[in-house]
């Protein structure tokens, strides 16, 4: 007997309600109500949205729990917002964040 495969939200049976927009670096990206940063920047296969001030080396989602704070983005021009505990809401403008978020120097 071959099985059909099912998506993700049939697996759980989840009724999200209707997408809206937000927008990444200038990319316009959907997201769930409810869904955290971290999920939708994933769901558009983005996987890093942070330099660190040393390197610049790239970083996202480590913990996905709130402790690592490698996760940093700015979102609607508010650096070091948690993108694995920060919900998307319709229109954010949520930007890679360098370094510390505040510019050269700080
Ligand atoms: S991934 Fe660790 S705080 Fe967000």
């Amino acid at each position: 007997m071959k099985r059909t495969p099912r998506p993700p939200l049939a697996l759980v049976r989840a009724r999200p309600g209707t997408p809206y927009t937000f927008t990444f670096d200038g990319r316009t990206l959907t997201a769930l109500p409810g869904q955290s940063l971290a999920a939708a920047l994933w769901s558009a296969g983005i996987l890093s949205w942070r330099t660190t001030r040393g390197s610049a080396a790239p970083r996202g989602v480590f913990c996905g729990t709130g402790v690592c704070h490698d996760c940093l983005a700015t979102v609607n021009g508010r650096p070091n917002q948690r993108a694995c505990l920060v919900a998307v809401r319709p229109g954010d403008t949520v930007t890679t964040q360098e370094g510390t978020g505040h510019g050269r120097g700080r």
